[in-house]
């Protein structure tokens, strides 16, 4: 029987002209699979016929955007994960459910190898086989660009020479990654790290140095999962969708940065996430009511450390599974309204409440009503510093000698 690969296929010039090349390369028949994390653009139906003009035997096609929301977006924010404090992990989550997708068709359509259109030098091409490799352990990986030579300029020739249904013309300078929780821009102008991103690069966002009207928005949340928004029931994706539209209108969730990639390259980055920074501001703001002090600064540093695995490419991980039970644990009582304004480029929290906050009026009040025994905060202190104290005396008994 001919050998089958999949092929994770955006229905780009770069994976379009992989079906064929990966095909002579190999003599394999390649089966396209194509899985939408709520990145916009052309349908599904749209890739699947192109995927079959370009010479795919078949196409898998999967709508994944509410499974990409529930299962991957959410627990991001129950972590407020913000890789290197700042990136809302927009491409790293959506490798892991595109990888579920991958492992299904190469069961499905009995595939022994998984290709991929990433290069050799970035995080994807990690995150793609570092998932194959735990989800389908018997499964080979191949990635045309990196391993069979397949660089823009014979991609382009490939696709002109057979004629394939695919525009070669439009020249882009970027390249581009975008999903509901956000986009991800780079290369081109963007590499001289001194250069400021042109208004073009933005698709997600409205400039903020020229906002609308302040927008006031309440979102609700049950367990540290969004339910409502202004009082009106939504799912995870409606959620982010609504807020990618509002935060987005006022130029909400721009980053620029310099990030450490896991090969060891420093490199430059424009994200737009105006949806997932809304909601992990909000978020955040109803944990500082809902979560135990000492739980909470845990917490702080167990999000970061989960952010840093689910950069490397450890979704399907021990030690990621376990960090997830601990912050599942942590949203027991994450549950109120927190209000903000979006405005500006900034959503800035203005108003909480909570049915299971641990904000005591009685004891945090200078005012009448004060419940709080002002005469214990002596004693607290006097033991809270006895042990640098007596260490401070031990270090001016030996200076002294
Ligand atoms: N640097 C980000 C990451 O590794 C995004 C990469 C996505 N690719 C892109 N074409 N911008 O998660």
């Amino acid at each position: 029987m001919t050998e089958r690969i999949v092929l994770a296929y955006s229905g780009g010039l770069d994976t379009s002209v992989a079906i064929g090349w990966i095909g002579e390369a190999t003599g394999a028949e390649v089966i396209a699979v194509a899985v939408d994390v709520g990145q916009g653009g052309e349908s599904l139906e749209t890739i699947r016929q192109r995927a079959l003009g370009c010479g795919a035997v078949e196409a898998y096609v999967a709508d994944a955007s509410d499974e990409f929301a529930n299962e991957y977006c959410v627990p991001t924010l129950k972590a407020n994960a913000l890789y290197q404090g700042h990136y809302p992990l927009v491409s790293a989550i959506s490798r892991p459910v595109i990888v579920k997708h991958l492992v299904k068709a190469a069961r499905e359509f009995g595939a022994s190898t998984v290709a991929h259109g990433c290069t050799g030098k970035g995080n994807d091409q990690v995150r793609f086989e570092v998932g194959i490799q735990t989800l389908g352990p018997d499964l080979k990986c191949i990635a045309p660009v990196r391993d069979l030579a397949l660089t823009r300029d014979k991609a382009i020739a490939f696709a002109e020479d057979r004629g394939l249904p695919i525009e070669t013309t439009k020249k882009n300078p970027y390249s581009i990654d975008q999903n509901v929780w956000g986009r991800a821009v780079e290369t081109g102008y963007l590499e001289d790290i001194w250069n400021a991103p042109t208004k073009d690069i933005y698709d997600y966002t409205a400039a903020p140095e020229f906002p609308p009207a302040p927008d006031e928005v309440t979102i609700s949340f049950e367990a540290g999962v969004p339910v409502a928004i202004d009082g009106v029931k939504v799912t995870p994706l409606q959620a982010i969708k609504e807020l990618n539209r509002r935060a987005g209108a006022q130029g909400v969730g721009r980053i620029d940065v310099v990030e450490d990639r896991l090969v060891g390259i420093k490199s430059r980055e424009i994200y737009e996430a105006p949806g997932a920074m809304a909601l992990i501001t909000a978020h955040k703001h109803l944990e500082d009511i809902t979560i135990e002090r000492e739980q909470a600064r845990f917490k702080a540093t167990v999000g970061q450390r989960w952010a840093e695995l689910v950069y490397d490419g450890q979704w399907f991980s021990p030690l990621k599974r376990s960090l997830d039970a601990f912050i599942e644990d942590t949203q027991r009582y994450v549950s109120g309204d927190i209000r903000m304004v979006l405005h500006g480029g900034q959503a800035i929290v203005n108003g909480r409440r909570s049915e299971t906050s641990l904000y005591d009026f009685g004891l945090a009040t200078y005012d009448t009503g004060d419940t709080f025994d002002q005469s214990m905060a002596r004693g607290f202190i006097e033991l809270w510093g006895m042990s640098a104290k007596v260490a401070s005396g031990r270090d001016i008994r030996v200076a002294g000698k």
